[in-house]
């Protein structure tokens, strides 16, 4: 059961999709005061209570033991000490003595301080007090998710195809690059259904371009390149270029679409193509006008995106970068001590996505202007349901592949999303990991990290282990930042093994899709913590390095360098599967932990007791799956 508290008057998220009868907060029945004008309540844990939830966020899948902020932020070091990343996913979930879920519908800064002063409280201070607050009750975590998942809407299902391997890397600039690859991947006999189009495929960065010099006969290419079985997906950016006699620029001026100055003045940051304006996505005219623009892409064929930048990433505002450099020149040839030079250098380093910036940014929404802090978390949403909505009306559903950076609850249901810029890090395979059940538990089920690792140098056999949890991942995509080494798995030595990996990504798509449409229409997860299954058993409660997949399977990634294999816990007797390219070794074992060996090449499995799942013979695209004739292995 839903309860919906409500106090002052919110502005509207969409995040849900099923209405409720609004009780009156001051019914809310956890402990709650205001303060500073800032809504705080709070809850009491016991010791062996799990917390679940925040979607997308740093740390482990119990949140417990730190403070995390709602806050879409664009920050590259995922580290451990972080307290948000890209998306505000505000649902939580108290599991144990007490059990029960909630959301907080709040487009600011929201502060989950999970036993993180106070071992066994939760803190939640919400930075305003205009908010809806859903209670949602049930015994079992599996039921409270998917309670608060119908009343949010059905995940977003993308085409087939989605679910093939995704070559990525900043940037692939012209069509050699992208024939380089394809290639590349063809010789060495690997999978591949996309190739990504990063910044350098535009003009100049404008979004709704593409450079004539690299990309000449532009729709020509797309559609040789599908021929080839090969979808390329071109990067859209939140901002869009100030230039003279462009269009989409010009149209938003002449419209006065783009956000504003509190004197009304057209706001400016800087971004990839230097300054641009933000359109206000919070307006449905400026939501249809940019989804629109997505035609003169589609048009040429194009038939997947993925949104960035949509936090928004501000590298410096106008204002800002000028008030530094005329500090900076204030200061030229004077003789600076310690703490003048560090507060110089910060102004700089301040410069980007600086709160200052936000909190100058206006908004319409319904008429009245709003200041950008009031609805930080839901600007990138609505970059998404934007394109979403333009695709829905075009193609219908399940048609357009769409993933985002920046997401709040709701946007779930026009697109996915991927876990930012992640690094070459063994611990982030954990991380990716551990985001996956959090993330499907706020709706969103096609996701993925940058396999391989964003930033920085990746080795070969992270790559490999990375893929290895990637099979596994509804987005399947290895990306690496400007600048790294190549990571294509063909530039590896020996890339039989890599070929071995993703065989077994495409061995496993009918079955992947399939538990991913039965997710999406069951308002199921796909990815479960060992909890859910095994709530009585302590080890499967805490076990953080392997999650249950759909109703068949358990998956236990080797997330160390220089190993053999790991170990595993099997919360009952289960079958043990390795498989690499065409082979399947199975090995039934008895509940408990176990040293599983796995080689480079090799992904493992679980399988319960009882289930079984389809194989179908591998292939270069997904388009040549035999769908039909499949192999089940138990
Ligand atoms: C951002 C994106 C990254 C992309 C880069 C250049 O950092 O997160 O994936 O490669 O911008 O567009």
């Amino acid at each position: 059961m839903i309860k919906k508290y409500t106090s002052g008057n919110p502005i509207c998220t969409e995040a849900f999709i099923e209405k409720y009868d609004s009780l009156n907060i001051s019914e809310f029945p956890l402990v709650n005061r205001v303060e500073n004008n800032k809504f705080v309540f709070e809850f009491d844990m016991q010791d062996n209570d799990i917390v679940y939830g925040l979607g997308e966020a740093p740390r482990g899948i119990n949140k417990r033991g730190w403070v995390y902020e709602s806050f879409c932020s664009d920050d590259p070091f995922h580290t451990e000490t972080k307290s948000s990343l890209y998306a505000a996913h505000n649902f939580l979930m108290l599991y144990g003595s007490k059990t029960f879920g909630l959301f907080v519908d709040f487009p600011a800064r929201v502060r989950w301080d999970i036993g993180y002063t106070s071992t066994n409280k939760t803190v939640i201070t919400i930075d305003g007090t205009d908010f809806d607050i859903y209670v949602i009750d049930g015994s079992k975590p599996i039921e409270i998710v998917k309670e608060f998942r119908s009343a949010i809407g059905k995940s977003y299902i993308p085409p087939f195809w989605a679910f093939g391997f995704q070559q990525s890397r900043w940037s692939y600039p012209d069509k050699q690059a992208v024939d380089k690859v394809i290639d590349g991947y063809n010789k060495a006999n690997i999978p591949l259904d996309c190739v990504y189009l990063d910044i350098d495929y535009m003009e100049r960065y404008k979004d709704f371009t593409v450079d004539e010099q690299k990309f000449p006969n532009f729709a020509d290419y797309v559609k040789e390149k599908k021929e080839q079985g090969i979808h390329l997906i071109p990067i859209i950016d939140a901002g869009v270029k100030k230039e003279e006699n462009y269009e989409v620029y010009e149209e938003g001026i002449e419209n006065d679409y783009f956000c504003k100055n509190g004197d009304g003045s057209v706001f400016e940051g800087g971004v990839w193509p230097g300054i641009v304006g933000f359109p206000d996505f919070l307006r449905k005219d400026v939501r249809e006008w940019f989804g629109s623009k997505y035609k003169i892409l589609t048009d040429a064929g194009i038939d997947g995106f993925w949104n960035d930048m949509n936090e928004p990433a501000i590298f410096y505002s106008t204002k800002g970068l000028n008030a530094a450099i005329e500090k900076a020149s204030s200061l030229k040839g004077k003789n600076l001590d310690l703490s003048q030079f560090f507060n110089l250098k910060d102004t700089f380093l301040g410069l980007s996505n600086s709160p200052a910036d936000y909190s100058s940014i206006y908004h319409t929404v319904d008429g009245k202007q709003v200041c950008h802090d009031r609805v930080h978390n839901i600007y990138g949403a609505n970059m998404t349901k934007a394109a979403g909505e333009y695709f829905e009306k075009e193609f219908g559903n399940g048609k357009i592949l769409m993933f985002s950076r920046a997401s709040y609850v709701g946007a779930h249901r026009s697109s996915g999303i991927w876990f930012g810029d992640n690094h070459s890090w063994w611990s982030h395979i954990l991380l990716n990991l551990k985001m996956l059940p959090s993330a499907n538990m706020c709706g969103f089920l096609y996701c993925g990290a940058d396999l391989g690792g964003f930033n920085e140098n990746a080795t070969r056999d992270l790559v490999l282990r990375f893929l290895a949890l990637g099979v596994f991942t509804p987005l399947m995509r290895n990306h690496s930042a400007l600048g790294t080494r190549d990571q294509e798995c063909y530039n590896f030595e020996n890339s039989k093994d890599f070929k071995d990996i993703l065989e077994v990504r495409y061995r496993l798509i009918p079955y992947l899709y399939d538990t991913f449409c039965k997710a999406s229409e069951n308002n199921d997860m796909i990815f479960r913590p060992l909890s859910f299954d095994y709530p009585d058993d302590k080890i499967a409660r805490e076990c953080e390095t392997q999650l249950m997949l759909g109703d068949e399977c358990m998956i236990c990634p080797v997330y160390e360098q220089n190993v053999s294999g790991r170990y595993v816990y099997l919360p009952e007797d289960m079958t043990f599967v390795k498989l690499s390219g065409e082979n399947v070794v199975t090995e039934k074992m008895t509940k408990g932990t176990h040293y599983i060996e796995v080689s480079l090449n090799e992904v493992p499995l679980f399988i319960k007791n009882g289930k079984q799942i389809p194989l179908c013979k591998p292939a270069m695209r997904t388009g040549l799956l035999d769908r039909e004739n499949l192999e089940y292995i138990y």
